[in-house]
Parts: structure tokens; sequence; C-alpha cells
């Protein structure tokens, strides 16, 4: 029996050797929830067998024997000083950061900067590196698409958002502008005429951006350091351009509970959620009774990790402090320091474990700045929200879970205390924003299998069939000229012409015969 035991482990063991494949996980943007999500594929895909080689600017603590890190902490030097995050700068209407132009040039810097970097180099040159697949975090350009043309394999991109026309137009086409939203727009569908016209406006502006501005810097990024790279390893050298449009396939950290019911091409996978482990670690001992013991329940408030605490206008803190003090909830306040004069009921820790907070019971509201990583917890445990969106997509998540019914918006400013007033008292008192986040729950747990098992299946599924050619869409080669039918109307134009002058001929014939016989 234990021979036999024995043989069936050696059986399954060689099997999952079989199929553990070689992943490069391209995720260098120096943003703490970007590596939140990075680290997350990389424990998915280490845990189902296989071996990842990690590009990022955050080493991960915990080091698995199949991760191989590659540093580019580098990258963290391109962010734009504190004064971008400083949340008085912001409250005063001086911050730059918000805006697409800025976000894009910053992206290119820091793509280009990724890919010379000498650890970077040192990966890319060594011949002796191969890879079953490369998955890129896709960024505001399509550069990290040269990977593929270096390790000739499968090429994946990830989006930490909800796929939009840029991600679309690559591995299908581009959206109609009619019932869909850009990335920075929070319009939602149905869309008035007038929101119309400005979503065709943005797509016009924005492709026209994208050929015109980015595609050149692409183009000499990908001619400069990928040719040399590639022709050095194989003779054969890709186009740019094919490989911009090569993926096999589209992983989107997103969901339709938190989402819009977009048309998407069966390579789209929508993974969200999949960062959140299935079982929530315990909460230290001092918060565990804290919030058992809130008989009114906890309000926990956090604006994320890159707004300092320290950069909050004094006065603000004060007013804060004053309005939770006359809630009778307890209130567990994420903030780096400690604050005198702390109402009783009001909690700062320094670190909070956001998600062991939000899977409490006794957790009734979530103050957030609304990233997308919060808003996706929030929905996962169910808790209604207030958003204070403070910067980039934060403002277009907080638009969405208001819309959906689940949150109000306090905006960030001096007065944001009597407003936060307000609008907790608002959630309190009307059960509806809370019903209405346990519906967006429950629409969010109910899948096949959960969105941490799909990623795993697809990303191996474009190993196995080689690229996964068969779930491309074929309008990914159809250009827009014939799915305009610009053709047909240019031979449409060509009939009518040749038969106008067949006319003329015959006519005239017609008519100086019988002008003949008149005379
Ligand atoms: C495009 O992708 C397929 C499937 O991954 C691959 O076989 C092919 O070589 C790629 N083309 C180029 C030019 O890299």
């Amino acid at each position: 029996m234990l021979k036999k035991m024995q043989c069936l482990m050696l059986i399954l063991a060689t099997l999952c050797e079989v199929n553990a494949y070689r992943y490069l996980l391209v995720s260098p943007i120096p943003g703490k929830s970007h590596a939140i999500l990075g680290e997350a594929l990389v424990e998915n895909l280490v845990n189902a067998g296989h071996e990842v080689t990690y590009i990022t600017s955050f080493i991960p603590d915990k080091l698995h024997s199949r991760v191989t890190i590659v540093d580019v902490s580098e990258n963290i030097k391109r962010l734009p000083e504190e004064e971008s995050f400083n949340i008085t700068a912001i409250m005063d209407g001086k911050n730059k950061i918000s805006s697409i132009a800025f976000l894009a040039s910053l992206m290119m810097n820091i793509s280009k900067d990724t890919i010379e970097n000498p650890n970077v180099q040192k990966l890319i040159t060594d011949r002796t590196q191969t890879f079953d697949a490369v998955i890129s975090e896709w960024m505001f350009n399509e550069v990290y698409a040269g990977f593929a043309g270096i390790f000739n394999c499968p090429f994946i991109w990830f989006s930490s958002i909800e796929p939009h026309w840029v991600l679309l137009e690559l591995v299908d086409e581009m959206p109609n502008p009619a019932y869909t939203a850009t990335v920075s727009s929070n319009r939602i569908p149905p869309l008035t005429f007038e929101e119309r016209v400005t979503e065709l406006y943005s797509q016009i502006v924005g492709r026209l951006m994208k050929t015109f501005l980015v595609s050149g810097l692409e183009h000499e990024i990908y001619n400069d350091i990928f040719v040399p790279v590639i022709r050095n390893r194989h003779n054969f050298v890709p186009d740019f351009e094919t490989l911009r449009y090569n993926a096999s396939l589209l992983l989107s950290n997103s969901h339709l509970s938190m989402g819009i019911a977009a048309k998407l091409p069966p390579n789209v996978i929508c993974i969200g959620g999949y960062h959140i482990k299935p079982n929530v670690k315990p909460l230290p001992e001092d918060l565990q009774q804290l919030m058992d013991n809130a008989k009114h329940g906890v309000i926990y408030f956090s604006m994320g990790s890159t707004l300092r605490s320290t950069n909050f206008p004094d006065d603000v803190k004060k007013e804060l402090l004053e309005m939770f003090g006359k809630f009778k909830q307890t209130v567990i306040w994420k903030f780096e320091e400690q604050l005198p004069n702390s109402p009783s009921n009001v909690h700062i820790v320094q670190w909070a474990p956001q998600q062991s907070i939000l899977a409490h019971e006794n957790c009734i509201l979530f103050i957030t700045h609304g990233g997308l990583l919060s808003t996706t917890e929030t929905v996962h445990y169910g808790v209604p929200t207030i958003g204070i969106p403070v910067f980039g997509d934060q403002f277009v998540n907080v638009a969405r879970a208001v819309k959906k019914g689940f949150a109000l918006k306090v905006d960030l400013s001096h007065t944001m205390a009597s407003d936060l007033e307000i609008a907790i008292g608002k959630i309190l008192d009307n059960p509806k924003y809370t019903t209405r986040i346990k519906e967006l729950s429950q629409i969010y747990h109910d899948r096949p299998v959960p969105p941490a098992k799909e990623l795993v299946h697809w990303v191996e599924h474009v190993v196995k069939t080689r690229g996964a050619v068969h779930l491309r869409s074929p309008a990914l080669m159809v250009p827009w000229y014939q799915k305009l039918y610009i053709d047909l109307i240019l031979v449409i134009l060509v009939i009518v012409i040749i038969l106008k002058y067949v006319f003329r001929y015959l006519y005239s014939i017609l008519f100086t015969k019988r002008k003949e016989k008149v005379n």
C-alpha cells in the first residue's frame, strides 16, 4: 500500500513537473498598489508550480525559491517629488499628477528606464534565458511588447483597471463611444447626447495622440534598445506594430460587480479580486477586542499608502477628530502619527490590516480615497463607503461607486470634516447603502471559479495552446476602412461613375442618330 502511494506521489510529481512553466512578469511601476497586484500574480503562479522572473520596483518580503527578482527600484526616483502627493498642495489645487498627458510621459520615462536598467539588460542579453510566456502590465504605452520579440514567446497584457478603448483596441477593436467611457472619464452609460459627443471627441483625440505623439517614442525605444538584443539572439526581428497587436490574452483586474457590462472578446479575462486571499488573516489581539466590543459598529478611515498624514493641515486634523468624537461608533483611523486629545471612540493606528478590518462583521463603514484595490476589497467584504478621491483613477472609482449606490463622495478640502459628518450621518441613517453593497458583494462572489484560479487557468492555457490564437478576435485583422465599408462605398462610387459614362455614351449615340434622321 505504502509502495503504491509512493508510486502515485511520484507520478503526480512528474505530472506537475511537466506542467511547470517559466513566466516573465514585467510589473515595474513604482506604485504600491501596482506592486500588490504584481506580487499576487507571482504568488498565484508560483503556488500553481510555475517559475516566475519578476521585474519590479518593490522587492517582496518573502521570496519563494521559484521566484527570481529583477530589481528596478531605481524607478522610484522617477516619481515626482513628495510635493505632488502632498495633501495640502492637492487641497489647494496645486497638483499636476492627475493629468493624463503628465502620466503618459512619466510612464514612458519609466518604461525606458526599466528596459535600460542594468538588471533588465543582464536578463535580456543572457542568451540562456527562455520563457514560456511574458506577462506585462499595461501603463500608457506598449513598448513592453518588445519582450515577446526577445524571448519569442506568447505575450499577455495585464491591466490594473477595467478594460478601456486603448486596451480593447490591442486585442479587438475600438469600442463604440456611444455606450463606453474612456479611462479618465467618470461618465457611466447610458450617455446623454452631450456625453456621447464628448466620448467620441476624447476617443478621436486620444487615438491621434497615440499615433502622433506616443507611437514615435515607442518605435524609438524598440529600435534602439530591443532590436539589437533581438538580433543578438535570433535572425528574425519582428516589426513593432506586429508585436503590439499580437497579445494572446488581456488579464483585467476588474469585475462586473464594480464595472460596466462591456462587450469583450474571449481573450479578455476579468480577474478582479484575485489579490484577495480566500482566508483572511486574523486581526491583532487589540484590534480584535476593539472591534468585537464595538456595540454600535466600527467606522474605518484610511487614505491609503501614498498620502502622508504629516501633510494634513492641522486645522483639518483637529476638526476631523472633533467630528468623529460626535458619533457613538468606534472609529479606526489609519494615520501615521498619534494625535493629541483624541476622543475616546477614535483609535489611531499606524498600520492597519485593511482586509481583516473590512472582514469583521462590526465594520459598517469605510472612508477611503477610492483606490481600485480598496474598492475591490470593500465589494468583496460588503462594506459601504464614503469616497474622498485624491488622484488618478480614484475619481472614476468613486463616481462609479456613487452611481452603483453603495457610496457617497466627499471632496478633499479644508472643510471636509463637516461634509464628512453629513455623509456619515446619511449612511448610518439609511440602510439602502448597506443593502446595495451586500447585493453587489453577492454578485461579486457568485462566479463559477474564484478569480485567482481563473487567472492561473488562462495563463497556462496560453502556454499549452502555444499562444491561444483561437481566442483572438477576428476584428483585430480588419482595417478600419473595411469595418466602415469604405471600400464598398468606393466600389459603388466607381460603378456609378462608369454607368454614368456608359449611359451618357449610349444617350449620345441615340440622340445623334435621331438628329441625323430629323435632318
Ligand atoms: C504572435 O503570437 C503567436 C502566438 O503567441 C506566435 O506564435 C507568433 O510568433 C507571434 N508573432 C510574432 C511576430 O512574434
